[in-house]
């Protein structure tokens, strides 16, 4: 039987970063990480399972990986106990090759679009631990607001901790022009993790700042919110500056920025960064604060453009219409 089923995910930014996976497949992450999903990043899959194909239809935005996304489909295939090849259509709500990172997104929507499709009725535990297979943050993106991802267990997951509505927050994400092509975080990961004297260190940090993050926002603590996630973010890079050789993400803006922030912050604005496995920079505030805190950001030397975004919801479908084909 022919099966359509669509779904729509955000982004997420981790406040806890997760840097480092278990060995084995499947992405299982060697520590818990935490994250807050954002509502101006969507991705958006289409997913078809059919019979009649002889062979898996793919089509991803411009610089997505269809063998990962195949390895994903057999995941679900698996799972479902069938065979039957799929068409996916996936694209983004944001401009693809921008430095936003779109994996966590686009594993989420498709993780939803496709177990429906599949015949699958999976609750949020499983959707999420089924997303991870595609991409370990994929799995946090299937809750809205804050959500955490829990190392434990074979076949880990992330539980929500807070709704978007229950605090409202604001992010302000610089995209640097780079002109560089980042080492991607699967392999940045495993290069740490086999390298870096600071890994074990790193690991021991993000045991003792998940539950000092967990507490903060349960507080709704801006500051101790900031305070741990810029701390954390920067730990993830120092392990990773010590790796051999050293990774370095950042660029001369990217620390021109962090300079910005802690002024900001010294003037009275509450606002702290936090940086993934890229150049970019993301400003954590109030709501009330974002607009002036992107003008203050938009001035800095090597900042190509700025965006703001609030906190958005978990994964869920849509009409499998909603997702067009904006070329083929
Ligand atoms: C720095 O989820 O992209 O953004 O599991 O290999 O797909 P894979 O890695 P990915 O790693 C994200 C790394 C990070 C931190 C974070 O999001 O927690």
């Amino acid at each position: 039987m022919e099966r359509t089923s669509a779904a729509r995910a955000h982004a997420n930014i981790a406040l806890i970063k997760y840097w480092g996976k278990r060995d084995g497949p499947g992405n299982r992450p060697a520590a818990g990480s935490i994250s807050i999903t954002l509502d101006a990043l969507a991705s958006n899959a289409r997913v078809r399972f059919d019979p009649a194909l002889d062979r898996d239809e793919i089509r991803l935005p411009d610089g997505a990986d269809a063998a990962r996304v195949a390895a994903f489909l057999d995941a679900v295939r698996a799972r479902a106990g069938i065979g039957t090849r799929a068409e996916v259509l996936s694209r983004n709500d944001f401009p693809t090759g921008a430095g936003l990172a779109s994996s966590a997104s686009g594993f989420a929507a498709l993780a939803l679009a496709a177990s429906r499709a599949a015949g699958l009725d999976l609750d949020g535990a499983a959707l999420s631990a089924l997303a991870r297979r595609g991409s370990g943050s994929a799995a946090r993106s299937i809750f809205g607001g804050f959500a955490e991802m829990r190392a434990e267990g074979d076949d880990p997951h992330a539980v929500p901790l807070l709704d978007a509505g229950e605090w409202p927050l604001s992010v302000v994400i610089a995209i640097v022009d780079s002109g560089v092509k980042a080492v991607g975080s699967g392999e940045g990961m495993r290069h740490t993790a086999s390298t870096s004297p600071y890994y074990a260190a790193w690991l021991d940090t993000v045991a003792a700042d998940l539950p000092a993050m967990r507490a903060a926002i349960e507080a709704r603590d801006l500051t101790a919110v900031g305070e741990l996630a810029e701390a954390n973010c920067l730990a993830m890079h120092g392990a990773t500056l010590a790796a051999r050789p050293g990774l370095a993400y950042w660029r001369p803006a990217t620390l021109a920025l962090l300079e910005t922030i802690r002024d900001l912050r010294a003037g009275g604005l509450p606002v702290y960064a936090t940086i993934d496995a890229g150049p970019q920079v993301k400003a954590l505030c109030a709501p009330e604060d974002a607009d002036r805190i992107a003008a203050e950001l938009a001035k800095v030397s090597g900042v190509k453009t700025t965006r703001v975004s609030g906190l958005g919801p978990g994964a869920h479908t849509v009409e499998p219409d909603a997702v067009y084909c904006l070329k083929s």
